[in-house]
């Protein structure tokens, strides 16, 4: 055997080509178990798709070019869980498109930042960062608070998201524009059908002008969602145990 493996190590035409075949079985030991499988993300209880007023907020955030400076991707470093809670799972961006993790970190992760500060906190810092945060360089984005939510192609964006993947039910895609507006109002006819179609969404009005229906709405709506689905006290107590 020792004599054999000379051959390949004293020709490098013979070496390469031995070289070409490891990797390529190899190559496919990987690969081609990827073809039957269906799915390689792991569930996880907890994970919906967004409601209709969550994805017109993600669309903003897209608009603004909020992920230039902010990530939605914790890692699993100790630093980073330590700072922002447990590390994002694939599950959690499953029904991103495109997803959001980000690469450049101005601002901090945002992947939990739902429920970590009350709508008056975002209102007052979308508006004007410093008021809150004196030392900060985030930029203000006043004029999210005058502008009107446009809204009437939502059901377009859920049907598009539907054909990729996501499983929206069509009952989801044709009350897309009552579902965005029953979100804002929990005394609303709709609230009922809402929450069935839409467990645990947070359901108010978000940028403290219930008369107006703004992009403001819809960002907060966003932002409070985020890293807030999947309850982590199950994962952790699994963690603990081990
Ligand atoms: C120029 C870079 C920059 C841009 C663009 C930016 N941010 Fe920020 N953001 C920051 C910085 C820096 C902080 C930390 C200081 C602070 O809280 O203002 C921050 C903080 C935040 C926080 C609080 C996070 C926490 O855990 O304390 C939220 C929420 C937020 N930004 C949302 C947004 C949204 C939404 C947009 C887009 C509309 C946006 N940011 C655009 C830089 C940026």
């Amino acid at each position: 055997m020792k004599f054999k493996h000379a051959i390949f190590e004293k020709n490098s035409i013979i070496l390469l080509v031995g070289i070409l075949l490891m990797v390529s079985v190899g190559g496919l030991v990987e690969i081609v178990p990827l073809f039957y499988l269906e799915n390689t993300i792991e569930k996880v209880d907890g994970m919906r798709p967004y409601t209709p007023l969550e994805l017109a907020g993600r669309n903003i955030y897209i608009r603004e070019g909020c992920y230039n400076c902010h990530s939605q991707m914790i890692r699993s470093t100790r630093d980073e869980v330590e700072r922002y809670g447990h590390y994002s799972l694939a599950a959690e961006s499953m029904y991103d498109h495109p997803f959001l993790w980000g690469s450049k970190r101005n601002g901090p992760d945002l992947a939990r930042v739902g429920n970590k500060y009350s709508d008056e906190w975002h209102r007052e810092h979308m508006i004007k960062p410093s008021s809150v945060v004196p030392e900060t360089i985030m930029p203000g984005y006043p004029f999210l608070a005058e502008s009107d939510l446009q809204f009437s192609q939502i059901d377009k964006d859920i049907k598009v998201n539907q054909m990729i993947g996501v499983p929206y039910t069509d009952d989801q895609v044709l009350n897309a524009v009552a579902d965005l507006k029953a979100q804002l109002d929990e005394d609303s006819d709709d609230y009922d059908a809402f929450i069935e179609r839409y467990p645990s969404a947070q359901v108010r009005d978000f940028d403290g002008n219930p008369s107006e229906i703004t992009e403001l709405d819809a960002l907060i709506a966003y932002l409070q969602m985020l890293g807030t689905l999947v309850d982590f006290s199950i994962y952790n107590e699994n963690e603990n145990n081990r």
